[in-house]
């Protein structure tokens, strides 16, 4: 018997061939934060924003959002992948920039209502899409003086996606940028704002020009240790050992953490602690993992005048295969669910 997912008529794109890209969905949700509390929200279809010129979050910064994705699973139900996570480290980032918290109820609330009115956005199973949803928070209403705005728009978007890095499941170059700091070392590099990736675009287009579509920022203080890639946090396998860096200016990847916790329970040894960048020569298989880049394999690392070389060639070695692999079909319901990710949002 069909799913009622399956039996939504899917919007007519070329599922397989969608880049990481925005592609124009039916509907957004935006709830309005004033005299301290929260609206109960509104699916609008349109795709622009009215504020106040002097809104703070246009002057200062005070913006915060998320990044999950949601998939159609084998037998046609539609879950959002590890949306709790997304909450939690959204609060964070809110606490942090002194912003008004959006409960998990809210949240969980947003993110079904948006992918429920743009359920035909949802890639079908088996095309590798998926359908990326973003929340953000932003400061509003007029305010010059420095401080948090009194006024706030929690807004979610969502937009059918592909793979971050052209080629899917390929590997791309890196190098080490030690010429620019994505983040301080007190500052808010541990938080998902976007005054971190406005900071982290010089280090990223000075790559790019030299021919490598990934960087990798060391910690700003020592400038000694792994931090992370300039889109996503940076894992080392070797042997059986998993490893990624402790820091506390990198963003707390979830699908770091969901990795971390699949290599465990693989039989393999995660150590999350400083790595010397002197380690780099070490390593087997390294991988840039995040929501939008999944696990990207990166098969070689530019640091000075050295070029170090990881996996198979194009291809990822045998670990991040497995990985990725199982990580994959955890989302699409092919492998049991045993950690219990996935949310399904009834359409
Ligand atoms: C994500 O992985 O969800 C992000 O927000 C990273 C961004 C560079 C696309």
């Amino acid at each position: 018997m069909m799913s009622k997912a399956q039996k939504i008529e899917k919007a007519p794109l070329q599922w397989s061939e969608l880049p990481f890209g925005y592609v124009k969905t039916d509907f957004n949700v935006r709830y309005y934060y004033e005299n301290g509390a929260w609206s109960r929200g509104d699916l609008v279809a349109d795709e622009s924003i009215t504020m106040h010129m002097a809104a703070p979050c246009l002057h200062y910064g005070q913006e915060a959002f998320e990044g999950l994705k949601v998939f159609e699973t084998h037998d046609g139900r539609i879950v959002a992948f590890r949306l709790d996570e997304n909450q939690k480290r959204l609060q964070k980032s809110c606490e942090r920039i002194f912003t008004p918290i959006v409960p998990p109820d809210m949240f969980r609330d947003a993110v079904h209502r948006v992918v429920r009115a743009n359920a035909k956005f949802v890639p079908p199973f088996g095309t590798g899409a998926s359908l990326y949803v973003r929340p953000l928070i932003l400061g509003m209403g007029a305010r010059i003086g420095l401080g948090p705005a009194d006024e706030y728009l929690f807004l979610v978007m969502a937009t059918p996606v592909g793979p971050y890095y052209k080629g899917g499941f390929k590997a791309v170059k890196a190098m080490v940028v030690e010429e620019f700091d994505r983040a301080a070392p007190l500052g808010v590099g541990d938080c998902k704002v976007g005054g971190n990736y406005a900071a982290g675009l010089r280090g990223e287009i000075y790559g790019k020009k030299k021919g490598y579509p990934i960087v990798l920022y060391l910690d700003p203080k020592e400038k000694r240790y792994l931090d992370e890639f300039s889109t996503s946090n940076f894992i080392g396998i070797k042997g059986n050992t998993y490893v990624t860096p402790h820091s506390e200016s990198i963003l707390p990847s979830v699908t770091n953490k969901s990795l971390s916790q699949l290599a465990a329970d693989m039989g393999m040894t995660v150590e999350r602690r400083p790595i010397d960048v002197a380690e780099l020569p070490e390593f087997d298989e390294v991988g840039a993992v995040g929501t939008a880049a999944v696990i990207t394999p990166v098969n070689l690392i530019h640091y000075r005048d050295r070029d170090y070389t990881y996996g198979s060639g194009d291809d990822a070695g045998p670990v991040i295969t497995k990985l990725y692999n199982h990580l994959s079909k955890i989302r699409t319901g092919e492998i049991e669910d045993k950690f219990n990710w996935l949310d399904e949002v009834e359409v």
